[in-house]
């Protein structure tokens, strides 16, 4: 799928108009497109206790999932992670100056599981995957990986 980076760029201009940053006075807009065709967006809002700000990314995952088309029905165990997941291709990220503004730290781990290491993120020098920002990552497979094993199932096993 080819991205329109210019329409992306500009839902993100348009939805950082909508951010709540009384206390920052930095807006922030993000706008992804989904591998099904569609744009996601999110703005940042902040909160008097500053440290339970959203960044605007936050709010792009949480639409992400939001406005996923409903899957068929899923067995149950699937159905608390979200049947069909959706996925992120492409994301611009900007300030109310409507300049591409990097993802801070915590926001390109929450894209990382959103998009994979391969989804673009838009920068002032142009569209550059993830992995470049955030690499050697953490993620789901170190977690399986490395998790002990649920009480019931270590019994079984010294049984
Ligand atoms: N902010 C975002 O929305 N995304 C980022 O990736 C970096 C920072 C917001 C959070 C806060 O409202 C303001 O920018 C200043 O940090």
């Amino acid at each position: 799928m080819t991205t329109d980076w210019d329409a992306l760029r500009a839902a993100a201009v348009n939805v950082a108009s909508r951010a709540y940053a009384p206390y920052s006075r930095l807006r922030v807009g993000a706008a992804g497109l989904t591998g099904d065709g569609r744009v996601v967006t999110g703005c940042n809002v902040e909160n008097a206790s500053f440290g339970l700000t959203l960044c605007a990314e936050c709010g792009l995952v949480s639409a992400l999932h939001a406005t996923a088309p409903a899957a068929p029905l899923a067995p149950s165990a699937q159905a608390c992670a979200g049947a069909a997941t959706p996925v992120l291709v492409a994301v611009a990220v900007v300030a109310g100056d409507g300049d591409p503004l990097l993802p801070c730290g915590r926001c390109r781990q929450l894209l990382l599981e959103a998009g994979g290491p391969s989804l673009l993120v838009d920068t002032a020098a142009g569209p550059v995957p993830l992995d470049s920002l955030l690499p050697a990552a953490f993620g789901g497979a170190d977690l399986s990986a490395r998790r002990e094993p649920a009480e019931a199932e270590a019994g079984a096993a010294d049984a």
